[in-house]
């Protein structure tokens, strides 16, 4: 059955990700084009030898890369913590216990709201070139409340994350093994046929290495792979589990020892690193240097939550990882690309290759170079997901 086709050409600069495909890591390739069948790509070379399609677009020399890979966002939420945020930049510091407050509105908003909410984050990161995206649960902490916010996450994206184990639940906060069997008994349940990860916060005022341990254990033998918010806040046994359970990513990786790094560089556990967290909780940004020097793989994600990063903005994570962790434009774009990809374990996102879905974000900028040249700029041109326009 044939399907519609489109030829994008004039495309100035094109990052493929694919080395094998044009120069250095990120394979661009100038003057190039790309044709789009159905949800696919079908074909990716110079835009003089472009084959006709059903649709041409003109480019005019613009920059198209795939679209962004937001790896690690929680959107099921209700009301906002704008008053704590306000009197953080004011000298308060950031602690896990402010979820508390996220976890109180979300239980008392209804299933329309919390859509709502879900369907507008998705909608103004997509507008911003995000095509894939990732969404935990961690702000019901009841069996029904994250079963709930799984089922609406689910709706708009299947990678799902069960994050019963964000903090105690206030109603076992005398009780944390109380919880954690919850969270690993009943709760789990009732989530893992919504969720494809399990995910723990391994911090002080959250959960220990034991716990942490017990959550994903628990998880992995539903069927969930594992994946960590690990030394955010602190240095702790997060990223060590990580790597020890075969997690797909270890995320945050604020406060690493030597021994941290050398563990992600020597596994298949994607370094995830946050910058809005950093940035919103006024706290000193990870290097991504020192994890691309020892060879650990990078992903750069928004961490869009309304208590340590209300962005979803992939561009101003990647102007900030560029001018304060680092890490070169270029690969500051492959880790918000391909590295969130190798984050969720996705072979058909965060490439523009034959066969790859049909992700792409249009630059109104003739590089990638300019998200992080042209800080806080509007620059998204057009976006296809699954090749449809979206925008
Ligand atoms: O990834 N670290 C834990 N969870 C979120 C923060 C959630 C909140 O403060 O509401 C994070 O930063
Ligand atoms: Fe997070």
């Amino acid at each position: 059955m044939s399907t519609r086709t489109t030829v994008i050409t004039g495309i100035g600069s094109l990052v493929t990700n694919d080395p094998g495909h044009g120069t250095g890591p990120l394979g661009l390739l100038t003057d190039a084009a790309v044709v789009v069948d159905g949800d696919r790509i079908a074909w990716v070379g110079p835009s003089a030898q472009a084959p006709a399609a059903d649709e041409r677009f003109d480019a005019a020399g613009r920059a198209l890369l795939p679209g962004f890979v937001d790896s690690h966002a929680h959107l099921v939420f209700a009301g906002d913590r704008t008053a704590e945020f306000d009197a953080r930049m004011s000298g308060q510091s950031y602690s896990a216990g402010g979820i508390r407050t996220t976890v109180a509105a979300t239980r008392a908003a209804s299933d329309e709201e919390l859509e709502a909410n879900v369907a507008r984050f998705v909608r103004e990161a997509v507008r911003q070139g995000t095509t894939t995206i990732e969404c935990k649960s961690g702000y019901g902490l009841t069996v029904e409340d994250e079963a709930r916010a799984l089922r609406v996450a689910a709706k708009h994206t299947p990678e799902t994350t069960y994050l019963g184990a964000h903090i105690v639940a206030p109603e076992y906060a005398e009780d944390p093994a109380g919880y954690v069997d919850l969270v690993t008994g009943e709760m789990l349940d009732a989530c893992a046929p919504h969720a494809r990860w399990v995910d723990v916060f391994c911090e002080k005022g959250a959960f220990d290495g034991d716990q942490a341990r017990a959550v994903l254990t628990a998880g992995i033998e539903r069927g969930l792979t594992p994946r960590v918010h690990a030394n955010q806040l602190t240095y702790g046994p997060g990223v060590q589990l990580a790597v020890e359970l075969g997690a797909a990513s270890a995320d945050h990786c604020t406060h690493l020892a030597d021994e941290d790094v050398a563990a992600l560089a020597g596994s298949a556990t994607v370094a995830t690193l946050l910058p809005g967290a950093e940035f919103s909780t006024r706290a000193e940004y990870p290097s991504g240097r020192r994890l691309l020097d020892a060879g650990a793989v990078v992903a750069l994600s928004t961490d869009c939550n309304p208590g340590s990063s209300f962005t979803s903005s992939m561009a101003f994570c990647i102007a900030v990882a560029v001018r304060e962790m680092g890490m070169t434009p270029d690969e500051a774009v492959w880790a918000a690309t391909a590295g969130g990809a190798h984050a969720l374990r996705r072979t058909d996102v965060g490439t523009v290759a034959v066969g790859s879905r049909a992700d792409l974000l249009l630059l109104d900028a003739p590089s990638h170079v300019h998200l992080a040249y042209r800080p806080g700029v509007p620059l998204t041109a057009a976006v296809w997901r699954a090749g449809v326009r979206e925008v």
